[in-house]
């Protein structure tokens, strides 16, 4: 059976492209039954109609705050028949209520570098980039990982890819480098879920 998958996002949407695009060329097999944003304005949101592909926002301050909202966003989630949650690029830690509401459906998380190194708090978008140039290391990279309430960026890793660091790299150029892999490994991961979930159902 074809994986049904909920995408949870907040900005630019390029993973969530990198799936749709996927799918629709037939080299994932799974489907997207929901698209849910923190962000009214989130350009992912755009890219997830483009595709015909339900979605909402979930701004806390519109919900009753940020666990209120994330309740009611794994609620949508659970009435959509996901059977598996990726957050791409969803920016907010999540709440006790989102996690009792969605019960036992997998979370998978995508970060962009090699956990366990440069992940936490604060580590995000180009600060996570910025810490590993000045850190001066030579090489990077993205993760897939399983995601467990109450764990930040931490979980069993499904899929990891190595990046170089060139010398000439500022913050952009290596996150140009590092989200190419990302939308590779994002893929990846999701079809091995597929594939192990067809092989169960
Ligand atoms: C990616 O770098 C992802 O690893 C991080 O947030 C960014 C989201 O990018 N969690 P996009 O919205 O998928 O383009």
């Amino acid at each position: 059976m074809t994986l049904p998958i909920a995408v949870c996002v907040s900005g630019r949407g390029s993973n969530l492209q990198a799936l749709i695009d996927a799918i629709a060329e037939r080299r994932l097999d799974a489907r997207i039954v929901f698209v849910a944003s923190s962000k009214k304005n989130a350009p992912a949101l755009d890219r997830a109609i483009a595709a015909g592909i339900p979605c909402r926002a979930f701004p806390p301050a519109a919900n009753g705050g940020r666990d209120a909202a994330q309740a009611l966003m794994a609620a949508a989630i659970v009435a959509e028949g996901a059977e598996l949650v990726v957050l791409a690029g969803y920016d907010r830690i999540l709440s006790d209520g989102f996690w009792e509401r969605l019960g036992d459906i997998p979370v998978i998380n995508i970060h962009p570098s090699l956990l366990p190194l440069y992940g936490g708090l604060g580590m995000m978008g180009l600060k996570v980039h910025e810490a590993v140039l000045a850190a001066g290391e030579r090489e990077t990279g993205a993760t897939v990982h399983r995601a467990h309430r109450g764990m930040l960026d931490a979980g069993e890793i499904l899929v990891q890819r190595r990046v170089p660091v060139l010398p000439a790299d500022d913050a952009e150029a290596l996150n140009a480098r590092v989200l190419a892999a990302e939308h590779e490994i994002l893929v990846e991961a999701v079809g091995r879920l597929a594939a192990r979930s067809a092989v169960c159902s």
